[in-house]
């Protein structure tokens, strides 16, 4: 028989987690007004929420964070990352940030003004927040396909090269970058293909864009194109890595994903301008250049989390943990997206939890099912993240509305991922029982499923 395949990594430490009674968690929920945010992680069984930050740690990244070199300036533990950086990506210029989002404020501080527009597939939210936040527009130019959570495509994060085209030729002078988000985490980790990114790459030189990548899931998108993407089939991951930033000027990276540490974040840059520039913000927003907002230790563990999460055979295991789960769940008759995400299982809340309205949150909802089923805690991609216009102040009405189980690195095993496909075949079994939503007692202006407060329709 051919052997299976295994996690190429074991446990040295483990954390205790606890179980509870639906009565428990009944009250619990309901404490939380609603939202899985504001639960204690003690009344939590298996945590989805997201991927970003909950990563395991390996011993390799505990024994670098031993040498890390916390001088103010002129850290070796900087200069290490970014000569690791610089070996990965390309980029020469490193500003090191307190998160993803953080990068996202610095960099957009140096490039967007008030009217401006900024296309892209699918922003993620935060990235859409601080485009709006400086009354900039961020443009969707994500491909029809990926808003059908059925169709089979082996690159659903791709941009629209059509959308894009008239969207520069339309607003050619308000556009200051093009923005690609690789995995596409709204679109529900889907790829981007090298061959999209050197097409939009020659369609920005054209109108003389530059361009940006979100990098967050860098590794898992160049896992996908090596698996996906005929010419790329087989080649080093590191090559592959390397061919798809080339077509970029700048990266924002929340290390929180693919770095695999707990927090952090990067802006690399390959001008030494835009360098300068963003410089200035940097050090205003987050710290001195060689820190940013992070322990030297934590850039000493960031460098290492790395070079570990560009190993193929990491990578292999992750993406097949994730797509156990999708698939368990798709024989049990759950609605998932398919392809199944890089670093997520999506569940469609439309047609899981069909009798519930748009106007009372499905895809919350479920979640909240999710929650008082097994304990589970997820995420609401739908509705409420999608925010309220901002100039018609109505609801935005998103074209899928999904919850999103997200699976941290290294920490679960495939007993935990059965478990979870259990109890949303239970929730599915009474779904039909499941006829009314959630309405919002209070919310914020803006980013508001952080925050929001329900009550039972
Ligand atoms: N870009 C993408 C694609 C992300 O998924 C995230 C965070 C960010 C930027 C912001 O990074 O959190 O370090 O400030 N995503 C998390 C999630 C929160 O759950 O998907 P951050």
């Amino acid at each position: 028989m051919k052997l299976p395949f295994a996690e190429p990594y074991k446990s040295k430490t483990i954390e205790i987690i606890r179980t509870s009674s639906p009565a428990e968690r009944e009250r619990w929920i309901r404490d939380a007004r609603y939202n899985l945010f504001n639960l204690p992680s003690d009344q939590v069984y298996i945590d989805l929420l997201t991927d970003s930050g909950t990563g395991a740690l390996s011993d390799r990244q505990w024994a670098a964070m031993m040498t890390g070199d916390e001088s103010y300036a002129g850290s070796r533990s900087f200069d290490q990352l970014r000569d690791t950086v610089e070996e990965l990506t390309g980029f020469r210029y490193l500003l090191p940030t307190h998160q993803g989002r953080a990068a996202e404020n610095v960099l957009f501080s140096t490039l967007i003004k008030a009217g401006d527009r900024i296309p892209g597939n699918a922003h993620f939210d935060t990235t859409k927040g601080h485009i709006e936040f400086r009354k900039a527009m961020a443009v969707d130019c994500t491909i029809a396909e990926a808003s059908d959570p059925t169709c089979i495509h082996p690159f659903k994060g791709n941009v629209d090269l059509a959308k894009l085209r008239s969207e520069l030729e339309n607003h050619r002078d308000r556009i200051p970058f093009i923005i690609i988000t690789a995995t596409c985490n709204t679109a529900g980790g889907q790829p981007v293909s090298i061959r999209n990114i050197r097409e939009v790459h020659g369609i920005a030189r054209e109108f003389g864009k530059p361009m940006v990548i979100d990098a967050a899931r860098f590794a898992e998108n160049a896992w996908f194109i090596r698996e996906r993407e005929p010419a790329y089939s087989g080649r080093p991951m590191r090559e592959i890595i390397l061919e798809m930033f080339s077509y970029f000027d700048a990266m924002t990276f929340s290390a929180k994903k693919d770095a695999i540490v707990n927090i952090g974040g990067l802006l690399a840059l390959r001008d030494a301008d835009w360098y300068q520039k963003a410089s200035v913000f940097n050090i205003m927003f987050e710290g001195y250049l060689t820190y940013g907002g992070q322990a030297g230790r934590d850039l000493a563990a960031l460098a290492q989390g790395l070079r570990e999460s560009t190993e193929p055979e990491y990578l292999e295991a992750r993406i097949q943990q994730v797509a156990w789960l999708g698939q368990r769940m798709k024989e049990f008759g759950v609605p998932v997206l398919e392809p199944f995400g890089g670093h997520a299982i999506f569940v469609d809340a439309l047609r899981a939890l069909p009798l519930v309205s748009r106007e009372q949150f499905p895809a919350q909802t479920l979640a909240i099912e999710l929650y008082k089923e097994g304990g589970i805690r997820t995420a609401e991609i739908g509705t409420l993240m999608a925010d309220r216009d901002p100039i018609s102040g109505q609801n935005r009405y998103p074209a899928l509305e999904m919850v999103r189980l997200a699976i941290p690195r290294r920490v679960y095993s495939q007993n935990h991922m059965d478990y979870v496909a259990v109890a949303a075949a239970n929730v599915m079994e009474r779904a039909e029982k499941i006829t009314s939503g959630y309405n919002i007692v209070r919310e914020a202006p803006i980013l508001r499923h952080f925050t929001v407060e329900l009550e039972p329709a």
